[in-house]
């Protein structure tokens, strides 16, 4: 990484790990640019649905990420950011449980990865970067002075997920989400591309049994921001 370059902070760990929500704070209070890039995977696999490519058509998933036409837009404080994939506001669409183990299903063939690559770098610019991801502190960001890999048991993560779709007016069955964090930890954790694991020199957080704001008191000490 170019000196020049802005610091980058990477935040990586398993879905339900409140890396969403501890990024976004994070990013607030530093006033540093955000990447989600689950969102980019999540977009390739809704895009790549409503242009009716199948999820195993690999050169077609390829030219699908490289061509997304996406906006981050900046929300109120505590909102998740507006997500707008051609114009159309697509929010909503990208957090279901059928988008996100799709994009789970893409972000396993190397070279869809390659063809987001350069669209996460270029999201490093002044005064900084909070990075939320899987691959950030190993892949995309492998210089960044502050890796931090955040965790949390799968019961808890499908605890967390069950509140926020139950808040939601969404009816879902715990069993059910469990298995699927399980199946979905296990695809991320194992496949040969970029597999989710904690760089070496990551700062490994457990967030079970911790409130968001003790979370965030912790991973702004170890981001040397506290
Ligand atoms: O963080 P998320 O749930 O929005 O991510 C959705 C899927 O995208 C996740 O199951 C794995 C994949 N992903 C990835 O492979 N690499 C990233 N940097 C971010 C997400």
């Amino acid at each position: 990484m170019a000196e020049s370059k802005a610091p980058v902070i990477t935040v990586d760990g398993p879905g339900g790990s409140g890396k969403g929500t501890i990024t976004q704070m994070l990013a607030r209070r530093l006033g540093w640019h955000l990447l989600d890039s689950g969102a980019l995977y999540r977009l390739t696999a809704l895009a790549a649905e409503r242009q009716g490519v199948s999820l195993e058509d690999e050169p077609s998933l390829v030219n699908v990420a490289a061509s997304l036409d996406v906006a981050f837009e900046p929300t109120p404080p505590g909102e998740p950011a507006k997500v707008l994939m051609a114009g159309v506001d697509v929010t909503a669409d990208i957090r279901t449980e059928t988008c996100g183990d799709n994009a789970s299903k893409v972000a396993v063939m190397q070279p869809v990865r390659d063809a987001l690559l350069q669209r996460q770098r270029d999201f490093q610019k002044p005064p900084g970067l909070v990075a939320d991801g899987r691959d950030m502190g190993t892949v995309v960001f492998p210089d960044a002075p502050v890796k931090i890999f955040l965790t949390a048991s799968a019961e808890e993560r499908a605890q967390r997920r069950y509140s926020q779709l139950k808040d939601a007016g969404v009816d879902v069955n715990i069993d059910a989400l469990l298995e699927e964090i399980r199946v979905r930890d296990e695809r991320d954790m194992n496949r040969a591309a970029a597999p989710l694991k904690p760089a070496d020199d990551a700062q490994v957080i457990d967030s079970t049994g911790l409130s968001i704001e003790e979370v965030l008191v912790r991973v702004m000490a170890a981001a040397g921001q506290a």
